[in-house]
């Protein structure tokens, strides 16, 4: 039997002379007298494969000559180099086999559909080559995580889903309970609490941090905050990793080594699909992501951060004053105006950040860290952690979080107690950011945002 050969193995190998059997959708077909041309994709690369069936091969009437796009089909033939100027491989076909037709109403019989309309038709979107493109490049991205912390000495820790404590203190939980309608006695609740989908694996991280050195976490976010915005979901992936014996400064490299690391491992594993994206959605694209892994990033105390835009001469909606938190207009400000490229912003006012982080001397400020960058604003938060046990008890006081929810936490302050950091990437954000994509919700395969959960 013909072996089948997905069509990545047969462009990157070059096969040719050699007979083959291929699998996939077509992307065009077009007939003329002699026969007809076949575009064929099977989702394993960006690179379709065109297939010359002449009108004589066995069943060409039947089948080639009643083919439209995104029928499935099965094609036997040999692998040749083409005659054009390109060189590339194509098929020859001997027989075309039908798998499954399409019915009139395929949505995406036209070429162009909008990003818009593709939402529509999300359990059709990943047959489009812009969504073959983000979700090869987000694969790559996941795969290049792993890889990335795993050479660094780093253990993965999957951290729980269901959570009965606010990791944020910021309260943007939604709730899990197997309570009738009308029962609100949480004691009688399936777990004996209150319990609620994971904000951040990051506090349980901590724990293991300060056991196994240096972990990181790689799950399912869940946000109840009414954003609807480009940039937030209520459902997400992010990655935390968190280091014992770390300080700001070694997280801030680590933040800044592991985005460089995502781009390269992008450029040098999906360059075929960066190039489409650039094509299509970002003109700059290639040339912004070398940039930014061949250059420093930019550092500054959000107190610079907030003298910048003031002396800016910009009008924005919202004046940036010491205390309040920046704006999306200003982060972007600073990354895409000021200085064109990634910025960590650390040293924040206490107030606008969560209670674990480590409090500066001047009384006023956390060893906070947000990286920002072009296109996306802030795609990382992080912190040093407060390791010192009567520093972390007043700020929970300060902040009216109730002692019995965090008492293990505060635990480990006292058992062997140790400086240590961590941060957020969001992942959806670093698939936006490397792939140009300006909406967070064609970079994860089904979104969930305030009134959508359809699919
Ligand atoms: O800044 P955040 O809230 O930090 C934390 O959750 C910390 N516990 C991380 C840590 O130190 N271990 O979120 C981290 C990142 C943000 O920078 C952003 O990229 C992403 O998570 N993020 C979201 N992404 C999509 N939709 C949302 N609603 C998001 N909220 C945060």
């Amino acid at each position: 039997m013909t072996r089948r050969f997905i069509i990545k193995e047969i462009h990157q190998q070059k096969l040719k002379d050699q007979k083959a059997v291929i699998k996939g959708w077509v992307k065009s077909v077009r007939t003329a007298k002699w026969g007809a041309f076949i575009v064929v994709n099977d989702g394993s690369c960006q690179r379709d494969i065109q297939c010359v069936a002449d009108k004589d091969i066995e069943g060409f009437e039947e089948t080639v000559a009643k083919l439209s796009i995104g029928c499935s089909i099965a094609l036997t033939g040999n692998l040749v180099e083409s005659q054009g100027r390109v060189k590339a491989i194509e098929m020859q076909v001997e027989s075309c086999e039908l798998i499954g037709g399409v019915s009139e109403d395929y949505p995406l019989q036209k070429k162009a559909t909008s990003l818009e309309f593709l939402r529509e038709v999300a359990h059709l979107r990943s047959r489009t080559n812009t969504f073959g493109a983000v979700f090869r490049v987000r694969h790559a991205l996941a795969f290049a995580t792993h890889k990335f912390f795993n050479d660094r000495g780093f253990y993965y820790l999957n951290t729980p889903i269901i959570t009965s404590s606010d990791a944020e203190g910021a309260g943007d939980m939604f709730r899990v309970s197997t309570l009738k309608k009308g029962e609100s006695d949480y004691s009688k609740d399936y777990f004996g609490q209150e319990t609620f989908l994971c904000v951040s694996g990051q506090l349980e991280g901590e724990t293991f941090a300060q056991g196994m050195g240096a972990i990181y976490t790689f799950g399912p976010t869940f946000r109840s905050e009414n954003s609807n915005t480009a940039r937030h979901l209520a459902e997400f992936w992010m990655i935390e990793p968190e280091v014992a014996f770390f300080d700001l400064e070694d997280n801030a490299q680590l933040a800044s080594d592991y985005l460089k690391y995502l781009i390269s491992y992008a450029m040098e594993n999906c360059l075929e699909e960066l190039e489409f994206l650039q094509q299509m959605y970002k003109k700059d694209l290639i040339e912004t992501l070398n940039h930014v892994k061949d250059s420093p990033f930019e550092k500054i105390t959000y107190t610079e951060a907030v003298e910048i835009l003031n002396n800016s001469g910009k009008k924005f909606e919202y004046q940036a004053t010491w205390g309040s938190d920046l704006q999306t207009e200003h982060e972007r400000f600073l990354a895409e105006e000021h200085f064109n490229k990634p910025v960590i912003v650390t040293d924040y006012p206490k107030d606008i950040k969560a209670f674990y982080m480590k409090l500066n001397e001047d009384g006023k400020t956390v060893r906070a860290m947000d990286v920002l960058v072009p296109g996306v604003g802030e795609i990382i938060g992080g912190s040093q952690r407060e390791d010192d046990y009567e520093k972390l008890l007043s700020r929970m006081k300060e902040m009216d979080l109730k002692e019995e929810d965090y008492w293990w936490y505060l635990e480990l302050r006292k058992f062997g107690s140790v400086p240590h950091s961590g941060f957020g990437l969001g992942f959806e954000r670093a698939v936006m950011y490397i792939t140009g994509m300006s909406n967070i919700r064609d970079v994860i395969a089904y979104p969930r945002y305030p009134n959508n959960a359809k699919f």
